[in-house]
């Protein structure tokens, strides 16, 4: 018999997306409609001009979806939708059409949250997760999580202010590259000399899991004011390796401290290959292994959010139709002690 067919939306930031999956294992389809063009134009993301692009596109999306996966809406066993954390606008448009989806067919509607998608991605069709450390690093969040097992998350530490990839973000737009920030800022900072300008590493050595990432862009601000148009690629290199710096001391930190032998680091800055290089040389260093999710799966998509959804549905997960879109990280499912 045939794993039940999973279909996916996801639409808490700038990506319109939807996926489905057979199972936890097989994927049929995943399609990303992204709106950074669209956001550029204002330098960041637009919440309300996220929410009416996502209705202008998801039935298109899970059209495209649903051909591509050779199946119709009444092949779909489970209809599952991002909940949070998001734009609450945003959000609403994803997790209110699957729900719609699930109503009109009699199936079952499973709340997925944002962040344990990105938190599972490294381990993406794989039929079971192991433990590990898990570092989440993407736009809207920066966090450290010891994983038991699929849904046996603890929160060890996140970041006080801005996530890292809006560091990456901010510091980008800054220096007038652009947005979406992190791949240009990579790019630029190749050419530079990350030793020349000494940037704080903040709460390097705070002793807890916490990250912060604001005091290290206003550092970037002030010698932007001191520096010539030449200097920006190294003000690119030391504000990289800055970030790198502080996401691979603490994170091998917690592994340590939580006696796992497994990293396992997921969303868009973990494409950064800066931050894969150093992260691979202090694990190898400690005797621990690390995973990355790969490049697909590293930004947002819906086929994560598909796979934690099989998973949980395998595990005899369901959610409420009546289930409420929950904008911040989810203290239920990510609580620190
Ligand atoms: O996971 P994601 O799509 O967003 C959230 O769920 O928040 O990640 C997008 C973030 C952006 O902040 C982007 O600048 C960053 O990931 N990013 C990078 C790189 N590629 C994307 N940051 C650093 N280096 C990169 N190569
Ligand atoms: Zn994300």
């Amino acid at each position: 018999m045939s794993a039940p067919l999973v279909l996916a939306l996801e639409t808490s930031c700038d990506e319109t997306a939807a996926a489905v999956m057979e199972g936890a294992t097989n994927l049929r389809a995943s399609v990303v409609a992204s709106q950074a063009a669209t956001h550029a134009a204002y330098g960041g993301v637009v919440p309300e001009v996220a929410s009416r692009e996502h209705l202008a596109h998801w039935r298109g999306v899970v059209a495209e979806a649903l051909q591509r996966a050779g199946c119709g809406l009444g092949d779909i066993s489970v209809f599952a939708g991002t909940t949070g954390p998001g734009l609450a606008s945003a959000l609403l448009v994803g997790s209110s059409a699957a729900k719609g989806f699930a109503l009109a067919a009699g199936k079952p509607f499973l709340a997925v949250n944002h962040v344990e998608g990105h938190l599972l991605s490294p381990f993406f069709g794989e039929a079971t997760v192991p433990d590990f450390t898990g570092l989440v690093v993407s736009g809207g969040h920066t966090l450290l999580v010891d994983v038991a097992g699929i849904g046996q998350y603890h929160l060890l530490g996140r970041t006080l202010d801005d996530a890292a990839g809006e560091a990456f973000d901010k510091v980008a737009k800054l220096l007038g590259l652009g947005y979406p920030g992190g791949p240009r800022l990579e790019e630029t900072a190749r050419k530079g000399d990350a030793t020349r300008f000494a940037l704080p590493r903040s709460m390097k050595c705070s002793g807890d899991h916490d990250f912060s990432f604001s005091g290290l862009k206003t550092a970037v601000r002030y010698l932007l004011a001191e520096t010539a148009p030449a200097d920006v690629p190294d003000l690119c290199a030391g504000f990289q390796e800055a970030v790198v710096d502080v996401l691979v001391h603490k994170t091998v930190n917690a592994a340590r401290q939580s006696r796992r032998k497994l990293i396992a680091v997921s969303g868009g800055v973990g494409l950064n290959s800066r931050l894969r290089e150093r992260m691979q040389e202090a694990a190898a260093a400690e005797g621990l292994s690390v995973r990355f999710a790969e490049p697909w799966l590293c930004t947002d998509n819906a086929a994560m959010v598909a796979y934690v959804a099989a998973q949980r549905w395998q595990g005899g997960g369901k959610s409420d139709l009546g289930a409420d879109i929950v904008p911040t990280l989810g203290a239920d499912l990510f609580a620190k002690t």
